[in-house]
């Protein structure tokens, strides 16, 4: 939520930090600003709206300065407006501060500094942090952001520049993510490692209670403290053409369609990397998976197979929900924290909470250096690349593909079912070759209202998926359930007015689910399936058919989830609505 730039160095500023806000805007769109120093002067420039209003703002405005920063953002104190836009400053506007996160105890400082007779511009949390510093600036400005930093409390990384120090760039990281990036007489600053993957791809990820102080010169690193510490330096595997549209109208559409690499990939980095893992399933009492959203549903599918292989129990629990319950968890639980960003604020104080019981955390991550990466025992990253679109595609399935390899790492028949793992980015090509079917269907049921996704076992967490694929980018009321419940309650819906989703591969409960299929058409329900290629008693119960290729029954989610993901797509993207920014999100979220 929010990003966050930094430059210094002898380009001109201003081009950088908006290629680079572009690039982060995935995490936030509410408004964005800048600010520069030049011959001496702090400009700050801001818009509500997103990156595109401030550059147009900027047009007929050179601005030569070579020390900046910018930001993007996703609003929480203070409603989306120009004067809630960061980069907020001092009164003398000397200083000015970017920042991501949540300063919990900002209104105790704010109501301390104005009975001191500052006076606030804003409603944000941000402007303490600028008063601070500007306080207890003395010369310094690593010295004045120390003793700022003393004074905070709460989740946050933040920048900030002063016109007293021209070239200097000082980075706090407390709780969100910010990484440095080395360059050549030049250094930066970001929220996250695509914004300079231009440039370079030497990164520092700091770690919470960290300090970048940054010149054209050199980077620095201190503890809270003032410490110097030795960090470090990571050379990304990534390029900017992976971050870039490559011909796709969106980034979510690019993802869809690179599926197949980034399952390959993670499969093949998995193995690689050693198949051995340094712990046994059957050695824990029970395996706890805690995620959020699309990396909850890839958790509810690991569950299943990790039950099946290893004959552990499996506990899947929401994040936010775990935090604060009186979970007994102990050294004898296995915590499996999935997460794409490896930032997600309730997944993170999870691995907190089960590592301060003496669990044995392992990260599912996506981003290599990010938090819960760092705080995990062991990780399996992995290698989707980096994911643009604010609804997880391809991440999801790199997502299935490390649980499918967790899961099958203890069974007597580890080979074959690596084996057969290894097929499925062939297959997920297969069904990508039907997409054209899926967008006929989605540019006929685009102006329905609600739609309903049933599916069980295996198929339950991708109608859930699919349901909330639909309601993050086409802003449509849709609810995923599994079929056999829909008796219990959700049947009193249906009418011929409810377009009924179903995932319905030739598995262990596919009769079962003829059953819900017939169940639904009796109330004149639409159907849509997705089965087997070649499944023509499905395709005759259904209004409209989407055939995928026929898999062993554990793979099947890696082909159902597919068209999933495209009606989605296609419903939002003719609909014309911003299907890799869509509204209230943020691909990161570091707020509770
Ligand atoms: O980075 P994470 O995997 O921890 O993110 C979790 C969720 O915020 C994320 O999956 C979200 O639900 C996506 N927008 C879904 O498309």
């Amino acid at each position: 939520m929010c990003g966050i730039i930094g430059y210094t160095g002898k380009e001109e500023a201003l081009p950088l930090l908006l290629g680079g806000l572009e690039r982060l805007e995935y995490r936030g769109y509410d408004s964005a600003g800048i600010a520069l120093i030049e011959d001496g002067k702090m400009i700050v420039e801001k818009r509500v709206g997103k990156i595109r209003e401030l550059v147009r703002s900027l047009w007929g405005k050179p601005y030569k300065g070579k020390t900046g920063i910018g930001h993007t953002r996703w609003a929480t104190h203070g409603e989306p407006s120009t004067e809630n836009a960061h980069p907020h400053t001092d009164e003398k506007e000397e200083f000015a501060v970017v920042h991501n996160g949540i300063v919990e105890n900002y209104l105790e400082l704010k109501r301390e500094l104005e009975s001191e007779g500052v006076k606030f511009r804003s409603g944000t949390d941000t402007e303490v942090i600028a008063h601070l510093i500007a306080k207890n600036y003395n010369g310094d400005l690593l010295e004045a952001v120390l003793k700022a930093v003393e004074r905070l409390r709460g989740a946050f990384a933040f920048a900030v520049i002063t016109v007293h120090e021209p070239g200097r760039i000082v980075g706090v990281k407390q709780g969100s993510p910010l990484v440095v990036g080395i360059g050549e007489g030049e250094n930066f600053l970001a929220s996250d490692i695509p914004a300079i993957l231009p440039y370079t791809r030497k990164v520092i990820a700091l770690g919470d209670g960290e300090i970048a102080d940054i010149t054209p010169e050199g980077v620095n690193i201190y503890d809270f403290s003032g410490t110097p510490l030795t960090k470090e330096i990571t050379v990304v595997p990534w390029d900017i053409i992976s971050a870039e549209k490559a011909g796709f109208k969106h980034f979510m559409l690019k993802e869809i369609y690179e599926q197949p690499k980034a399952v390959g990939d993670t499969i093949r980095g998995l193995i690689s990397s050693g198949s051995e893992l340094p712990f046994s399933l059957k050695s824990f009492r029970r395996v706890l998976i805690i995620a959020c959203g699309t990396s909850y549903h890839a958790g509810l599918i690991g569950k299943l197979w990790i039950e099946k292989y290893a004959q552990v129990p499996v506990e899947v629990v929401f994040a936010s929900e775990f935090r604060y319950s009186d979970s007994p968890v102990s050294e004898q639980d296995l915590v499996v924290a999935v997460s794409q960003s490896g930032e997600t604020i309730d997944t993170k104080f999870a691995v907190n909470y089960a590592r301060e019981r003496g669990a044995y955390t392992l990260a599912i991550v996506n981003v290599v250096g990010s938090s819960i990466d760092r705080e995990s025992d062991y990780t399996l990253h992995t290698h989707a690349g980096p994911e643009i679109g604010v609804a997880a595609t391809k991440t999801f399935l790199a997502q299935l593909a490390a649980l499918y390899f967790l899961a099958s790492s203890e069974h007597p028949q580890k080979e074959r079912l690596l084996e057969e793992l290894l097929k499925v980015p062939s297959m997920i090509e297969k069904t990508l070759e039907d997409a054209e079917i899926v967008e006929k269907i989605a540019q006929k049921y685009m102006k329905m209202k609600d739609f309903l996704y049933l599916g069980r076992y295996l198929s339950y967490p991708i109608a859930l998926e699919g349901a909330l694929k639909l309601k993050e980018i086409s802003y449509i009321h849709a609810e995923g359930y599994p079929a056999g419940e829909m008796k219990h309650g959700p049947i009193a819906l249906i009418d011929e007015r409810m377009p009924v989703v179903v995932v319905a591969p030739q598995d262990r409960v596919y009769e079962k689910t003829i059953s819900n299929i017939e169940e639904v058409r009796t109330r004149k329900g639409k159907v849509i399936s997705v089965g087997f290629r070649g499944d023509e008693k499905l395709e005759k119960l259904s209004e409209e058919f989407i055939p995928v290729p026929a898999v062993e029954e554990d793979l099947s989610p890696f082909v159902t989830s597919v068209p999933l993901q495209l009606l989605a797509y296609h419903i939002a993207s003719k609909l014309g609505l911003d299907v890799d920014q869509p509204r209230n999100l943020a691909k990161t979220v570091t707020v509770e």
